[in-house]
């Protein structure tokens, strides 16, 4: 969350430096801080990784991802010699001690070139199986022992389940202070998704209608388009409900029901999403199949193009019962949500790519209007488009124009393209905030914990109860038929299939 733009001179220290998200996302986004006036006026981003690569190698390798990810487009030569100018590239083993002592020897360097103590972040953007011994490296060489000064960024996956979280909770625990430990969730980062608080927080208009006596249900729509790409071997282990569920839906959702925070303040919004966590009704292993359902995608078309199945996916084993959809219905149990469902919904290989909120108002009361004039009377609707199109639309009911009473559904649209030129990437706003030492939009331990706890239910069930009918959605539909069955008991239609 942007407010203002000093920052005490920062380096960055990138584990996984060669990786895929340091070349798609890290640099790209560090880069369009830099030309937009962001990044603090010494900063240093050092790099590591396995791969003996020269600085200059490096940033050709950096170079070729701005090109192809950054949405500035081609950069500026002028630009991205100076930027580039800031960044090394360190070959090193996160097993060999050496490296660390390497690392911490050209930290201390920079800090007396700068004559200061630097901030120091550590992005460490490696494989799960990496991540204990980089922490306790780091913390073993005093390499973030400023607890004010220094921070960690650590990517999901936060655990493979509530265990193996609450261990790596107690890992980075004793390593470091909560508050230098910032788990992303680029989710959290995106523009769309801030709003809501903006958007609830900030009207008088909607707050008062935010609660079960004016919605019906609520929907929250994660939907890709592409499949598991080169990704087979991580999603294989992984699966949507821990890929998307735990942590994107999870957050979106807590965004949407969390009760008026006091201020912006990190730990308030934080308390205030993890009451919601705590809210959601828990699943009783007999009762998974009423609540939640997978499904795993075939072959098929899309975009005109025949796609293969998950099965046939390199990494994937032909027999796989790893999920590729998830459907679920949610209750949250507490004053304001009591009886409203609301659905959860992702999955790869659909349709449409788009991610959206609706919130659905109940119908009025009575109809004053008869039913020939009443023909297109439907209820009031709130969409949150978070992307690709990014916009909030309000339906409700007009009059037709014409000389008889008959009424139509028309749309207010707030449209964001209309409004700004260039929308920030998720990974500006949070790199940002996380070198501001703003924790706001990362997740705390006890909401990871939360989280795992709420679907760890329909893990275990699913674990223990193998899928027969997968594959069981073809590629560039809207998921399985049960998905439509799971909500079609309680009256409702998923929005976005329908497009009413
Ligand atoms: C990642 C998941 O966290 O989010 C991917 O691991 C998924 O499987 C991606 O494709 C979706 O992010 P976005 O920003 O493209 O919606």
């Amino acid at each position: 969350m942007k407010a203002g733009k000093k920052i005490t001179p920062t380096i960055i220290i990138i584990f996984g430096g060669t990786g895929d998200l340091a070349k798609r996302k890290l640099i790209p986004a560090f880069y369009n801080l830099y030309l937009e006036g962001w990044m603090p006026d010494k900063f240093a981003i050092i790099g590591l990784g396995r791969t003996p690569l020269t600085d200059k190698t490096y940033h050709e390798h950096l170079h070729e991802g701005l090109l192809q990810f950054s949405r500035s487009g081609v950069p500026d030569k002028e630009k991205w010699k100076q930027f580039s100018a800031s960044v090394s590239y360190l070959k090193s083993d996160i097993n060999d001690p050496e490296a660390y002592q390497q690392l911490g020897s050209d930290l201390a360097k920079l800090d007396s070139e700068w004559k200061l103590r630097a901030n120091r972040l550590f992005y460490l953007s490696i494989a799960p199986q990496f991540i204990d011994m980089a922490a306790t490296n780091i913390g073993k060489y005093a390499l973030a022992n400023e607890a004010t000064q220094d921070r960690i960024v650590i990517e999901k996956p936060f655990g493979y389940n509530k265990q193996t979280a609450v261990a790596l909770n107690q890992l980075f625990g004793n390593t470091f202070q909560e508050e230098q430990i910032y788990r992303i969730d680029h989710y959290l980062g995106k523009e769309t998704v801030q709003n809501i608080l903006a958007f609830r927080f900030a009207n008088a208009l909607f707050e008062p209608l935010w609660n079960r006596n004016y919605i019906d249900y609520i929907q929250i729509t994660v939907a890709e388009q592409v499949g598991v790409e080169d990704r087979g071997g991580y999603y294989e282990q992984s699966g949507a409900l821990r890929d998307m569920i735990q942590n994107h839906l999870l957050q979106v959702l807590c965004m949407v029901a969390m009760e008026a925070p006091i201020s912006l303040a990190a730990e308030e919004i934080r308390n205030r999403k993890v009451d919601v966590l705590r809210a959601v009704r828990r699943f009783k292993p007999e009762e998974i199949h009423q609540y939640a359902i997978r499904g795993q995608y075939n072959s098929g078309w899309l975009a005109g193009k025949k796609v293969p199945s998950y099965r046939q996916e390199s990494g994937v084993s032909p027999s796989s019962n790893t999920e590729t959809f998830v459907a679920m219905q949610l209750y949250i149990d507490n004053w304001r949500w009591q009886g409203v469902p609301f659905y959860l919904r992702t999955g790869k290989r659909m349709q449409e790519k788009t991610s959206s909120i609706t919130i659905q108002f109940r119908p009025v009361p009575h109809s004053t209007f008869s039913p020939a004039q009443a023909g297109n009377l439907m209820p009031n609707r709130l969409t949150i488009n978070i992307q690709p199109q990014m916009d909030i639309r309000l339906r409700f009911t007009t009059k037709k124009t014409g000389l008889e009473m008959s009424l139509n559904p028309a749309e207010m649209v707030f449209d964001y393209d209309k409004c700004s030129t260039q929308t920030p990437e998720a990974y500006e706003t949070l790199l940002l905030d996380a070198m501001r030492g703003d924790a706001t939009l990362f997740m705390r331990s006890d909401q990871v914990e939360e989280a795992w706890d709420v679907i760890t239910p329909i893990l275990e069930a699913w674990e223990s109860r193998d899928s027969l009918d997968f594959p069981n959605y073809a590629a560039g539909t809207w998921g399985p038929e049960s998905a439509e069955a799971l909500i079609a008991r309680q009256g409702h239609v998923w929005a976005l299939n329908m497009h009413t």
